[in-house]
């Protein structure tokens, strides 16, 4: 993996990798360059045999949104590149092949929600606070945030929250059901690490093949979604897997897992 100067990637090794935004003086605000690193790490990640990457920041922030002062100088044409340069990074962030946790250790703020949104599982320390403010710029958000919040937490309370500006605590996050689970700040990774090593040691390609379909069924009418289901399931009969999954089952002893 290529050195990065604003973000830095943990590729671990038990098939857990850790990308970290590394501008804190900044508060991991995203401009062009951790945009455009953040999408070189995540070609490059994609084309691993990983079981989970686990995405945070340094520092007090998770990501405190789009970087404002060079947003400030941008046409609107710059703006239009910017935004799809955004849209490209959470759609990769979101297009890869196994689970994706975002560790929210603080601020996650226009932005910052935004590639939380592009993740699997959302985990919140109990020192974050997290919301779209970008009407009090006088801007939308414009990373997919009108469109990921609503599919997530539903269309009332993504509503309040864009009108708004709205910075909450986690723990008005979590009765939104904006955060999975909210985490005291002094284990908060150690705690979303446990949640990583739970999904990497199920079936590795059984979890692959479960998000996929999940993924492209929300999209889809029940009806389909159903049917790549069931066409996904019996797909993974012939994989290694499968096979050791249930005989270790059978034989009570524990599972090994190839990831075949
Ligand atoms: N862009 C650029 N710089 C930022 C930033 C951002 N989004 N957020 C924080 N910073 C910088 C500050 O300018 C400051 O830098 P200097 O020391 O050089 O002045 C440094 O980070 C520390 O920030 P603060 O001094 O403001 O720290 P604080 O504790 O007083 O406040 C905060 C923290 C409430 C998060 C505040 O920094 C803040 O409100 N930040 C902006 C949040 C925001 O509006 N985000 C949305 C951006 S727009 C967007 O994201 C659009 C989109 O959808 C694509």
């Amino acid at each position: 993996m290529t050195d990065f100067e604003t973000i830095s990637v943990d590729l671990g090794s038990d098939g857990l990798a850790t990308l970290t935004i590394t501008r804190p003086k900044a508060l991991n605000a995203l401009n062009e360059q951790v945009l455009t690193e953040l999408s070189q790490a995540l070609e490059d990640l994609a084309a691993r045999d990983l079981r989970a990457l686990i995405v945070t920041g340094e520092g007090r922030a998770f990501i405190a949104g789009a970087d404002i002062k060079a947003m400030m100088e941008m046409s609107a044409d710059e703006a239009l590149t910017f935004g799809h340069l955004g849209h490209s990074v959470m759609n990769a962030l979101q297009g890869l092949p196994f689970p994706t946790i975002a560790a929210v250790n603080g601020f996650a703020l226009g932005g910052g929600l935004e590639l939380a949104l592009s993740c699997d599982l959302i985990y919140l320390s109990e020192k974050a606070k997290v919301g779209l403010p970008e009407v009090g710029l006088g801007i939308i958000p414009g990373f997919g945030g009108t469109q990921r919040l609503g599919r997530r937490i539903g269309w009332h309370h993504a509503r309040r929250l864009v009108f708004t500006g709205a910075t909450i605590d986690a723990a008005e996050a979590l009765r939104i059901g904006l955060a999975l689970e909210v985490f005291p700040a002094d284990e908060f990774m150690d705690k979303v690490r446990d949640v990583a090593t739970a999904i990497a040691s199920q079936g590795p390609v059984a979890v692959r093949r479960a998000r996929e379909v999940m993924a492209r069924g929300a999209e889809l009418p029940l009806e389909d979604a159903n049917r790549a289901e069931v066409e996904a399931f019996a797909g993974l009969w012939d994989t290694a897997d499968r096979a050791e999954g249930m005989a270790a089952f059978v034989d009570r002893r524990d599972v090994d897992f190839q990831g075949a």
